[in-house]
């Protein structure tokens, strides 16, 4: 795989940027197109390093005629000379990053030194995946007082269960646990009884099977992963202060999304993460003031997988459309995404609690042919409009949007390489967006491809 980008897949020009670090974060609810961001901006940074979310992120880049799918590695693996880093705040699944290294290295990709795990980082598993699940199953079942309730819609990872054990501490396994299994046969022999019990009550509860875990079968199942892992477990907090220090650049990948960050996002139907950028400095040891450069990643109209209150969701034919034309079906889970208008106030919001400099804005090409486009730049809650974000999920359920509506272009632009080639709608649109939110859209993508972009 080259290094640097062949001509005639490259943009013309990249964003500039403030001398110093820079945080690529989702400001919707996921699955904005990072990964192609991330891919073309890694050849202005020495390294990417992911701070947060595991297996339940998941982005497709295209090299070329080829497609990418990953879950774990960064996407700036895709150029060999980079420093991949999956910083502290990551949760790892062991069997999904050895099938994501063996999969990348069945395509050519040499992959060695330059894909690092934390040794700090938390190991996601198997009971991690089935407490999911049971978890889940648990909190939908009818009560008393309700008979039906929306559950968390999670991706089924273990995402949630690992970051919890994280917490609790007492039955946490991080990966450097990994480089010594006798050590941790003990630990797992005062874990998985305390995991059983608890996943067994859950089974009782729900009535679903379970099946006890066995300390011997983990052992089994991670011996061969740790055999692959050994070698890209570090300390890297310490090697990317050393990067910093000797004047390499560093880009920080969010995984998943600003509107799923554990402590700012749609609580309780968020992840387990501080996917905004305010999570790169706990989820990577490289503190605040490395960082002047956030890009905000935004799809031109609003997509959510799961459970949760989306304000502007479409459930008919335009949302439909929209799906089809952006082929939005979930990266990880296969799920249909739901699908509705660009949301402004929630976008102004997520704006803000990332701190985002700039906006990258993908899949524009999906809206060409609409005769007419709306953005929601206010809510009506309760008689009383408000272009707040509210913190009760019940609120935002509730919140009716108000649209501004603006013409739609007809014109297909999938082939514009220049801010100018864009027809007068689609700039038009650009600037509801940029003065909603006050922040610069520097970077448009018309396409999948790499040539597919406009950089402002
Ligand atoms: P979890 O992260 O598997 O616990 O899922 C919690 C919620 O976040 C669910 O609604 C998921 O669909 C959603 N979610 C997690 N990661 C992503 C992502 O990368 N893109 C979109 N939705 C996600």
């Amino acid at each position: 795989m080259p290094d640097t980008l062949p001509d005639a897949q490259a943009p013309a020009g990249l964003p500039t940027l403030k001398p110093g670090h820079a945080a690529i974060v989702g400001l919707q609810w996921g699955d904005e197109g990072k990964g192609k961001v991330v891919d073309l901006m890694t050849a202005q940074f020495d390294v990417v390093a992911r701070y947060n979310g595991g297996a339940n992120a998941g982005h497709s880049v295209e090299v070329g005629n080829k497609r990418y799918a990953l879950h774990l590695i960064p996407s700036g693996i895709l150029h060999e000379s980079k420093l991949n880093v999956l910083g502290n705040g990551v949760v790892v699944d062991p069997e999904q990053v050895v099938k994501e290294i063996t999969g990348l290295r069945d395509q050519g990709l040499k992959l060695a030194e330059n894909f690092l795990i934390s040794d700090r980082a938390h190991v996601v598993m198997p009971y991690h995946k089935a407490q999911d699940q049971l978890q889940e199953a648990a909190y939908v079942m009818p009560n008393a007082m309700d008979q039906t309730v929306e559950g968390i819609g999670t991706t089924g990872r273990g995402i949630g269960p690992c970051y919890a054990d994280k917490a609790l501490r007492s039955t946490a396994v991080r990966m450097t646990d990994l480089l010594d299994l006798d050590a941790l046969a003990h630990q797992l022999h005062r874990i998985v009884p305390i995991k059983n019990t608890t996943l067994k009550a859950l089974a009782d509860y729900t009535g679903e099977a379970f099946e006890p875990f066995k300390v011997d079968a983990l052992l089994d199942w991670l011996r061969p992963l740790v055999e692959v892992l050994r070698p890209h477990i570090a300390d890297t907090a310490p090697l990317l202060h050393k990067r910093i220090a000797s004047g390499q650049r560093i880009l920080f990948e969010g995984a998943n999304a600003t509107l799923l960050d554990i402590d700012h996002g749609t609580y309780p139907y968020v992840t387990s993460s501080n996917c905004s950028s305010l999570g790169v400095h706990p989820g990577t040891g490289v503190a605040g003031h490395h960082v002047p450069n956030v890009l905000g990643i935004v799809k031109a109209y609003q997509t959510r997988v799961g459970g949760g209150p989306m304000p502007t969701e479409l459930h008919d034919e335009t949302g439909e459309r929209i799906r089809e034309a952006g082929r939005e079906y979930g990266t990880t889970t296969g799920r249909p995404r739901r699908c509705g208008w660009l949301d402004l106030v929630a976008l102004r919001y997520t704006a803000q609690i990332s701190g985002a400099t700039g906006i990258a804005l993908m899949l524009l090409d999906v809206l060409a042919g609409f005769e007419e486009l709306k953005v929601c730049t206010a809510y009506r809650i309760d008689g009383r409009t408000t272009d707040r974000f509210p913190a009760d999920a019940k609120q935002l359920e509730a919140a009716e949007p108000v649209y501004e509506t603006v013409p739609g272009f007809t014109e297909p632009v999938d082939d514009c390489r220049r801010f100018d080639d864009l027809p007068d709608n689609a700039k038009a649109y650009l600037a509801v967006i940029e003065k909603t939110i006050g922040v610069p859209v520097v970077l448009v993508s018309v396409g999948p491809r790499r040539d597919q972009t406009i950089v402002r």
